[in-house]
């Protein structure tokens, strides 16, 4: 790319085409454009919030600074109004609309419930309709909590206090020992934002696998029962394996489902590392602990690497060029009518005919 070129000439489409790294030199215009993809996803607007996500990542993989909106060129994925809104930012520092949006009440409300562990966007909404606006508010009206919503309400500081790498670490090593004692050999993989290279985030995913086909199975209910006699859950919720694979070749349904596995979202007790909670003696971690056979192990660890978005332009990407379906359990060749193996995250890339993009690059 020559001085005179777009910054954006070689951009390709696709987010998983692309490689994107963690630290990039648009910030403060992605942030911009995040805040209104957020705000679109508060008022159901689904199509409106991915236009602005998608604008975002397209900024985080530019080579350098954007200075004027001319530099773009022609880029694919950056439309009308996510271009004035860059265009505002870059000549006035702000852009009024996003500040507007940061200060409205609807924003600061949803934010602050979505903050909560069990909440959703839709509950979120329903609460703010009715005129809860804090969270006393949900004590002192007694509103209805799910199981989920009271942890989420009891640990709300602990779980909105970045969880540091030190501590991801020292969560994925207490759950190796523990699984060493019921299955030895299994093995327990940092994914998340994590794996992406990031320094901190919302909770720790761990993705549990043995080499042996089926020695999994029933590893994770012991587990969890194990960490719980000793303390360490706060609060847990599993779901059992519902991958009906010994129903034969059967092509995933619907791009979008949740994926089987079996599956646990957590809290642990963390002993304290110093820091926040240090002089407690503890802290409320989330944490998402996933049970994967083997054979879909690549898939399992390419889908719960993320981000979102890389996933979600991955899958598009399989439907859309290849006429394929991509899930967190395997990946279907719907012209060839088969499943398609894969022993490692390379060889899905390879299948997909796209160049390999390393878990540090897929912060899209
Ligand atoms: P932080 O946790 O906020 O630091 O970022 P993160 O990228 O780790 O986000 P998160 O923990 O929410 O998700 C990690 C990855 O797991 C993302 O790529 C998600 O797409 C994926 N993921 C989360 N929940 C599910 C799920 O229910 N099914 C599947 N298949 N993937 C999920
Ligand atoms: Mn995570
Ligand atoms: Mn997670």
């Amino acid at each position: 790319v020559t001085a005179l070129a777009p910054l954006g000439q070689q951009m390709a489409p696709y987010a998983c085409q692309r490689r994107t790294p963690l630290l990039h030199s648009n910030q403060p215009l992605t942030e911009a454009l995040e805040t209104l993809a957020e705000e679109a996803g508060f008022s159901g607007s689904e199509g409106r919030s991915l236009a602005f996500t998608r604008a975002a990542s397209v900024l985080k993989a530019l080579p350098g600074r954007l200075s004027a909106l001319e530099e773009l060129g022609p880029l694919p994925g950056i439309g009308e109004h996510s271009r004035r809104v860059i265009q505002d930012v870059l000549e006035d520092g702000v852009s009024v609309e996003v500040e507007r949006v940061k200060l409205s009440e609807r924003y600061r409300t949803m934010k602050l419930f979505t903050k909560i562990f069990g909440v959703g966007v839709r509950t979120a909404s329903r609460w703010y309709q009715e005129g809860l606006r804090t969270l006393l508010d949900l004590q002192e009206r007694n509103t209805k909590l799910t199981r989920q919503q009271q942890a989420g309400l009891r640990h709300y500081d602990d779980l909105n206090t970045p969880v540091e790498r030190g501590e991801a670490e020292s969560v994925g090593r207490t759950v190796q020992e523990a699984v060493q004692r019921f299955l030895p050999g299994a093995s327990v993989t940092l994914a998340g934002g994590f794996r992406r290279g990031k320094p901190r985030g919302h909770d720790v995913d761990l993705l549990l696998t043995h080499p042996e086909a089926g020695r999994e199975a029933g590893l994770l209910s012991r587990l969890v029962s194990w960490l719980d006699s000793q303390g360490l859950i706060l609060y847990q919720h599993s779901q059992e394996n519902s991958f009906a694979l010994c129903e034969g070749p059967e092509p995933p349904g619907s791009r979008d489902v949740l994926d089987r596995f079996e599956r646990c979202f957590s809290i642990f007790r963390l002993e304290a590392q110093g820091g926040p909670g240090a002089a407690r003696g503890w802290k409320a971690v989330r944490v998402d602990l996933v049970v994967a056979p083997v054979s879909q192990f690549p898939f399992a660890l390419l889908g719960w690497t993320g981000s979102r978005h890389f996933e979600r332009e991955l899958r598009r990407f399989a439907s859309h060029e290849r006429k394929m379906v991509l899930n967190s359990h395997a990946l279907y060749d719907t012209m060839r009518k088969r499943f398609l193996p894969a022993a490692s995250e390379e060889e899905i890339f390879q299948h997909l005919g796209l160049e390999y993009v390393p878990p540090g690059q897929r912060n899209a």
